[in-house]
Order: C-alpha cells, then structure tokens, then sequence
C-alpha cells in the first residue's frame, strides 16, 4: 500500500525487525487529519499482522511529533456533522487495537491529539526538545481523544488540570518527572533509542510481550481485582509457551535465551 501522509520503514536485521511510522504532514506540523490517521490505522493494522514484526515505532518530525487534529479540518465541524460522522473514534483508535508494543519517539511538539496519539501509545521516549500539551481550551474545545482520562493517570490530577486548563505546555523534564516520559535523550539520538528499545522487544518471547503489555494496560485502564485476575491467567497461561521453558532453561544453564516467539 502506499502512504501519502505517512513514511512506513521496517528497521533491524534480524528474524524479528521494527515496523517504523513517520508521520509525514511537515508543512502543518504533522495536523492530524483523516487522511493521516486512516494510513496510520492501517500501518499499524499491517505490522501488527506480520509475524516478521516484534514492536512498532511511531515518530514525527524534529520540530514535531503532531500539533494536534488539524483545526482547519475541525472548524468546519458543527455538533451535528461532529456527532454523527463519529469525529475521533471512526479513525483514531485503532492503535488501541494493536497487540504489540507500539513506542513514541518524540521531538518537538507534542500538543492536542498529537500528545492524546502519545498517550495512546505504549512507551513514550522523549528527545530533549520534546514540548508536551493539551491545548484544547484555547479553541473553545477539550480534549477530544482520550486525553482529559489519559492525562490525569500518566501525570495526576494536579498537573493534568493545570495542562488542561491553562493550555501550558510541559517540556521533557518536566514530562519525565511527572511521568509521562519514560527516557529522554538529545535529539539527535531520539531514533536510536526508540530503535533500541524496539530492538530489546523483538529479542525477547513473543507471548509474553503480547501478555505484558495486556495486563499493564489492565492496570491502566481497569480496576484493581480485574487486572489481577488477567494477570494471573496470562502468567498461568505462559507456562505453557515454548518461550517460558526455554527462556528458564537458558537462565539454568547460564547461556543466552533463543526464544522461538511461541
Ligand atoms: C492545522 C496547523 C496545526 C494544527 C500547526 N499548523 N498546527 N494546522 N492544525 N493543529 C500549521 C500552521 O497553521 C502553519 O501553517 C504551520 O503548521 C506552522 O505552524 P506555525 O504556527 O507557523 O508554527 P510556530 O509558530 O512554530 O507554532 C507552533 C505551534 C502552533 C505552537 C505548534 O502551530 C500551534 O499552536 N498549533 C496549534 C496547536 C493546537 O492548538 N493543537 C490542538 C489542536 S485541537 P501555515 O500554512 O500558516 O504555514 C486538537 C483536538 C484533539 O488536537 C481532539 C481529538 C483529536
């Protein structure tokens, strides 16, 4: 398929790689419009089917990651159109469907949809430029992909209120120390890292990456008894995985793992 919105890359040399997304709008700072989220749905639907992928990187540009849905596409929406053309969910949660890891590399802005996309995916690595916001309210609107229910888990009321309210924009420290960020690094090193981090993914057992993932997003997303009760079927359930004999055995015998993803 080819993309006008988007750069799909896969990335490594191994038997498992990286599925790479560049987000591709450079003029508008990579405005988040149908057309870019209906290829980015698709990417990511496409990855996650192929056995050959073991994580997803999802990356922007230096000066931004995406500034948000694009406000020239939204103005032209009433309650009415917005409503019934199902705005956001149609296109923007598919991400919430894919089953393996899926990282943010940003640089740059990261603001509206554009941190809600950050939020939405499993680990968020910063460059140091990385500027963070939702800046809904000054439209005369809130944040419309997840972003008042997503914010308040990552970074806590006080800080979420503050972003949302006041339209204030966080910078990488500011967003590591709160939580948001799980590593920051210089820019130029941002592609790297979140390769890397892709890299560690696609070494380790396939089945309990997929039911890692699962049961965090249990813990993000649920109650507590719920999240334990996935989480101790899954764990029973990797006893029964090739991976989980021989990852074990490896430690046994003190050699490296060669998981099967099986
Ligand atoms: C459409 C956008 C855009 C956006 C930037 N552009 N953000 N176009 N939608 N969200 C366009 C500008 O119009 C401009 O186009 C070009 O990108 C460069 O932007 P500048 O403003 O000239 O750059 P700069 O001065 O560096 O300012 C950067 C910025 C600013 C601080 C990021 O662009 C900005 O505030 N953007 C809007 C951020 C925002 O409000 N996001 C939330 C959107 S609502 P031209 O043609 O003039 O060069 C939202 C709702 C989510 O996300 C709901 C669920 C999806």
């Amino acid at each position: 398929m080819s993309y006008e919105n988007i750069l799909v890359d896969v990335r490594g040399d191994g038997a498992v790689r990286t599925g790479l997304i560049t987000l591709n709008r450079p003029k508008a700072l990579n405005a988040l419009n149908d057309g870019l989220m209906d290829e980015l749905g698709a990417a990511l639907k496409a990855f996650d089917a192929d056995a050959g992928i073991g994580a997803i990187v999802i990356t922007g540009s230096e000066k931004a990651f995406a500034a948000g849905a694009d406000i020239g596409v939204l103005a032209q929406h009433d309650f009415v159109s917005a409503y019934t053309s199902d705005l956001i969910t149609r296109n923007w949660e598919t991400i919430r469907t894919i089953r393996k890891p899926v990282i943010a590399a940003v640089a740059g802005f990261a603001l509206g949809g554009g941190c809600e996309l950050a939020m939405m995916c499993d680990i968020v690595i910063a460059a140091d430029t990385a500027k963070f916001g939702q800046p809904e309210i000054k439209l005369g609107i809130i944040p419309g992909a997840g972003g008042t229910q997503r914010l308040p888990r990552a970074i806590g009321k006080a800080k979420a209120m503050d972003l949302v309210l006041t339209a204030r924009m966080m910078d990488a420290v500011e967003a590591e120390r709160a939580g948001l960020v799980s590593r920051i690094v210089p820019a130029d090193k941002l592609l790297d890292e979140a390769l890397g981090a892709a890299a560690a993914i696609n070494a380790l057992g396939g089945p309990s990456v997929l039911a890692a993932k699962e049961c965090v997003n249990r813990a993000y997303e649920g109650g507590l008894n719920d999240g334990i009760l996935v989480e101790r079927r899954l764990f029973h359930a990797l006893f029964g995985t090739a991976d989980q004999k021989e990852g074990m055995d490896a430690f046994l015998n003190k050699r490296k793992p060669a998981f099967k993803r099986a």
